[in-house]
């Protein structure tokens, strides 16, 4: 494939597995880079990494139902796969996966689903029900279907990388996960495919939530007590950007820390910035 030619698109899961049984056949190792689409320069960089460890480099688009809840923006996720296709193009990606909901999921929201257990209730997921059981789901279906040797995440959703790295050692998946830093705009937002719905005021406040975690950052050699009002000290100073919740967890387990707990941490935010729910983190080190 020439470098600057548009991906193939594979819309069926028979042709995307010829076109990987192939692959295989003639040694190519492949990787695989799951997204819901609206692809920006964060999904580059986990296309730009994924190009570095494997031979063949996919790109799933498939904007999943089963991880939204009744009232969540699937119905106005964006979606534009020519789109996405352009911003892919000239970044070696050998073809896209974009299959339809009937192609996914052929009867209707399958019946058997992968359960993310008590740390699916918990900090993101105590805010979207059953969305980390609706992401388990897809990704374990994803990974038998192209049977990746890689799988490349993005950090920003840290605790769907833990679920996700975890449900591959339990269920002996063969998959190696790889995850890639948050890639950040000049403003220090993490990109993000909801960043498209804030309009110039929201994405101004929005800025408060990366503003937190350096807070956080710059306090952790004070110690818990220190992070959590440096950070809540920034988020209350702005009125649009509504706290859902900031929390500090081990990165080694994702529980949350105790009070007395030193060494490396995980801070988490969750936000609504008008009507745009939005999710960041960043790891410190707890004196
Ligand atoms: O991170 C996402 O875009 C989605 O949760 C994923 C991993 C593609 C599953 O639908």
């Amino acid at each position: 494939m020439s470098a600057s030619t548009l991906p193939d698109v594979e819309t069926t899961i028979a042709g995307l597995r010829s076109r990987l049984d192939a692959a295989r056949a003639a040694g190519s190792t492949v990787a695989l880079v799951p997204t819901m689409g609206s692809l920006h320069e964060g999904h580059l960089a986990l296309v730009e990494h994924a190009r570095e460890v494997a031979d063949v480099v996919i790109v799933s688009v498939f904007v999943n139902p089963m991880q939204f809840g009744p009232t969540e923006d699937f119905e106005r996720y964006p979606r534009d796969l020519e789109a996405d296709r352009a911003t892919l193009s000239g970044h070696g990606v050998d073809a896209v996966f974009a299959p339809g909901a009937d192609e996914m999921y052929p009867s209707g929201p399958v019946a058997t689903r992968v359960s993310a257990g008590n740390l699916g209730g918990m900090h993101e997921g105590r805010s979207r029900a059953g969305h980390f059981d609706g992401v388990l789901t897809v990704v374990a279906k994803l990974l038998n279907i192209a049977q990746p040797t890689i799988a490349v995440f993005g950090e920003k959703d840290a605790q769907q990388v833990f679920l996700v790295q975890r449900m591959v050692r339990d269920l002996d998946m063969r998959t190696r996960i790889d995850v890639v830093e948050t890639v950040r705009a000049d403003d220090g937002l993490a990109l993000s495919s909801r960043n498209a719905y804030l309009d110039e005021r929201y994405r101004r406040a929005a800025r408060t939530i990366p503003d937190a975690l350096e807070a956080a950052e710059s306090a952790a050699d004070r110690g818990i007590d220190a992070v959590i009002a440096a950070a809540q000290g920034v988020l209350m100073g702005s009125n649009e950007v509504e706290l859902d919740y900031f929390a500090l967890v081990r990165p080694d387990t994702f529980q949350s820390i105790d009070d007395d707990y030193h060494g490396p941490a995980r801070a988490l935010i969750a936000a609504r910035v008008g009507t745009t729910r939005l999710i960041d983190t960043t790891l410190l080190h707890l004196a």
